[in-house]
């Protein structure tokens, strides 16, 4: 019986802590696929006291016996994937399982250089861009003028990609191959729903389509291919880059989650915009993904606040908005102050040996979702996660 593929994959700005998730998920699965997005994305996974961060290999890396893919949807720059290859065959980690998607598309220097251009161009309105040549590379894809790791050959400027080619196999064949021996198989998501080309904050999104929608397009499956999505919700909301972040605390709040959090940029260092959870994009988030389950991280984050804002409507004019709205230049947003907690939740395992403030907090962020919370996630290590 083919195999159905399950996604998870991010549904605020990024962060989520998506990463770790896959980590643990993948004991499961035979195969990890990355499905968009390129070296714009930073994820972490700690494994002991060893902290990895990816930009292109899928999060899996941890488990030998797990196929890692680059699907056709991503845009690779060469350099950072050669990198990424040494530094894990260093550690003992077998890399000659990295498959890269032929139709996947390559990130030459030109779209770097185009990348901090359009940005100098946009001045005040500028995107933030992680400045990886992600966006160059999309459009000149869009445009037809685009280079895939099929169309690698021997000109100069495509020296790092021919490197790859040991790993680059027809990605449609590859996938299908997969989904037909009724392999496992888990799609990893870059980036969040959010920064999606199509529905996020538009014009301050990436360039790629990072919503489950995606995973179809990005790796050359039907829609009756995909199985569970699960949805990772930080407990409150961060942004790195310009745009709107209707929740965004500009308080000692702000900085307080920022510092216990710590929120900087894996890939840019930058320090991230922090802001309480808001329920008007978590539930649109959840429209945008067809989300079957959840899972809620950085709980740990939260401790010690005495109340916990928690944002339920935006409003324009005094008239109640959506979404669409987040970018308002007069937005204003309901707040709901829910109580905090101040005991540590690092060492629980099960969702019912939160704290009852912590709990009913979970509890909330479920009942606005109306899908399950499947897992909580309350300290840095592989084990800190509560089911
Ligand atoms: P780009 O993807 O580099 O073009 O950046 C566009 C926007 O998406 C900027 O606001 C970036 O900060 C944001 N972004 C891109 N990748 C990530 C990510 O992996 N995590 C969080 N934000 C991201
Ligand atoms: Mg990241």
């Amino acid at each position: 019986m083919p195999s159905k593929a399950d996604i998870i994959l991010g549904c605020q700005w990024g962060d989520e802590g998506k990463g770790r998730i896959v980590d643990l998920y993948a004991a499961d699965y035979d195969v990890v696929a990355r499905f968009g997005g390129g070296d714009n994305a930073g994820h972490s996974i700690v494994v002991g006291t060893q902290e990895l961060a990816l930009r292109i290999v899928p999060s899996a890396v941890m488990h030998p016996h797990v196929e890692l893919f680059v699907g056709g949807g991503t845009v690779v720059n060469p350099q950072t994937l050669l990198g990424e290859l040494e530094k894990l065959a260093a550690i003992g980690i077998d890399t000659a399982r990295v498959k890269i998607s032929d139709r996947a598309h390559v990130v030459l220097p030109h779209h770097v250089t185009r990348d901090a251009a359009a940005e100098r161009e946009r001045g005040s309105g500028a995107i933030g861009t992680t400045g990886r040549g992600i966006g160059p590379a999309y459009v000149d894809r869009v445009a037809r003028d685009g280079t895939r790791f099929a169309d690698i050959d021997d000109r100069a400027m495509l020296e790092d990609a021919a490197r790859l080619a040991p790993h680059v196999v027809d990605g449609v064949e590859y996938i299908h191959e997969r989904l037909n021996g009724g392999k496992r198989i888990l799609l990893e998501g870059a980036q969040g729903s959010l920064l999606d080309v199509g529905y996020g904050t538009y014009p301050y999104v990436t360039s790629s389509h990072t919503i489950a929608g995606g995973a179809c397009t990005g790796l050359g499956i039907g829609p009756g291919a995909i199985g569970r999505v699960i949805g990772v919700f930080k407990a409150y909301c961060t942004r790195v880059g310009a745009g709107p972040l209707p929740s965004e605390l500009h308080d000692e709040r702000g900085e307080q989650l920022r510092r216990q959090g710590g929120e900087f940029g894996t890939v840019t260092g930058r320090p991230r915009r922090c802001g309480w959870f808001d329920a008007v994009a978590a539930r649109y988030a959840v429209a945008l993904n067809g989300l079957t389950s959840a899972i809620v991280s950085k709980l740990d984050v939260l401790t010690g606040f005495e109340r916990i804002g928690f944002v339920t409507g935006y409003r324009v004019d005094g008239r109640s908005a959506r979404f669409r709205d987040a970018g308002a230049s007069n937005l204003q947003v309901d707040v709901e102050e829910l109580p905090g907690w101040s005991e540590s939740i690092a060492g629980c395992r099960r969702i019912a040996d939160l704290p009852a403030a912590a709990r009913a907090y979970v509890r909330r962020i479920q009942e606005v979702l109306d899908v399950p919370v499947e897992m909580v996630s309350v300290g840095r290590e592989r084990s800190q996660l509560a089911r």
